[in-house]
């Protein structure tokens, strides 16, 4: 798949530490996480245990390492950072457990994709915050427990559904995090400005908020190449001439759609006639996998209402011929 300018995954550079915010109260959106963040955070210090096991998900770049972080820093701990897949081994998972601090925070991205097997030495962790680890082999071979400090285990995922039922049940506190709206993207890239010492009028502001798909990674990449258009051609300051023009180079419309959504309605509308469509067949058509068009290309296409599901394929709903300036009609009559 050729880099595309709108891929919530890509993180290049991106999260560069001074954009992230540090404690609740700077972190933008997400209201009710936060409200309920702040009771859990307060009583667990208060009762001076460690905090519940929180799992975080949601769509890519929504600010779920942020947030993790953010748990870390109000507790007053330090924060251990492991993705799922890179551990392979039982062992690796054990020594990293065994080297926690009481009431250390340990975050596991991507924790849909942890084996199987190295899975199953959490639920003895977060349960009873103890492993059982085997020594020597064959009939001497004898497990021993041991104690681990208590801790937060705070997993991270975009796919809820492929995580196994045990260890989702292990988790006290789950949060769903939601698309941002305009009005808070809109503060989030203000805050950006600010951090990069960027004057920014109040309406490219507004349109770098809409065209960001709800989601804060996009909002900061476009900000800062949006921001080299400006130093080029305006003396560093973002009015909103300069934010569309740039905007239109860098192939995202109005609605923050890119040449590859528009090719995948396009797809859609034009060879299979509005659809329904399986996604199967969009994925040969388009030759990309079903995954990539699963994760990256629909979830904000369906949340916006540019296409439905249903239960035999995806459709392009009447927002999506708008949108390209395809008369509605033509749908009909197929
Ligand atoms: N609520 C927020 N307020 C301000 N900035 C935010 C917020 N959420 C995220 N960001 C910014 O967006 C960027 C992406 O956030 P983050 O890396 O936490 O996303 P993520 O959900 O962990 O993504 P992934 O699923 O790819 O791991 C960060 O640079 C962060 O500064
Ligand atoms: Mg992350």
């Amino acid at each position: 798949m050729e880099e595309r300018l709108v891929d919530p995954n890509l993180e290049q550079g991106d999260d560069t530490l001074s954009l992230r915010p540090e404690k609740l109260n700077e972190y933008i959106g997400q209201e009710t996480v936060k409200e309920s963040l702040a009771i859990y955070v307060k009583a667990a210090l208060a009762r001076k245990e460690s905090l519940d096991h929180v799992l975080l998900y949601g769509p890519p770049g929504l600010g779920k390492t942020t947030l993790a972080q953010i748990i870390a820093n109000e507790l007053g701990v330090n924060m251990k950072v492991v993705s799922g897949p890179s551990i392979e081994r039982s062992g690796d998972l054990a020594s990293m457990l065994t080297q926690l601090e009481e009431g250390d925070v340990l975050f596991i991205d991507e924790i849909h994709r942890l084996p199987r097997y190295v899975e199953e030495v959490l639920y003895s962790a977060m349960e009873d915050y103890a492993i059982d680890i085997l020594i020597g082999k064959d009939s001497t071979a004898k497990s021993i427990r041991v104690d681990l400090p208590p801790f937060t285990l705070v997993g991270a995922t975009t796919r809820y559904g492929d995580l196994s039922a045990p260890l989702r049940d292990r988790f006290g506190v789950i949060f769903h995090l939601q698309y941002y709206t305009e009005n808070e993207l809109f503060e989030i890239v203000k805050r950006t400005a600010s951090v990069y010492d960027t004057k920014i009028s109040i309406e490219a502001c507004h349109e770098l908020a809409r065209r960001s798909r709800g989601t804060p990674r996009i909002a900061n990449r476009l900000f800062r190449r949006v921001r080299d258009f400006a130093c080029v051609m305006n003396e560093g300051e973002i009015d909103l001439n300069v934010c569309k023009y740039a905007l239109e180079k860098l192939g995202v419309d109005s609605s923050g759609l890119d040449a590859s959504d528009h090719k995948y309605l396009r797809t859609i509308i034009d060879v299979y006639h509005g659809g329904p469509v399986g996604v199967e067949s969009l994925s040969a058509t388009l030759s990309e996998e079903v995954q990539t068009l699963e994760d990256v290309y629909e979830p904000y296409l369906l949340q916006e209402g540019f296409i439905k599901r249903s239960n035999r394929g995806r459709i392009a709903t009447e927002k999506a011929y708008e949108h390209l300036h395809i008369s509605y009609m033509k749908g009909l009559f197929k």
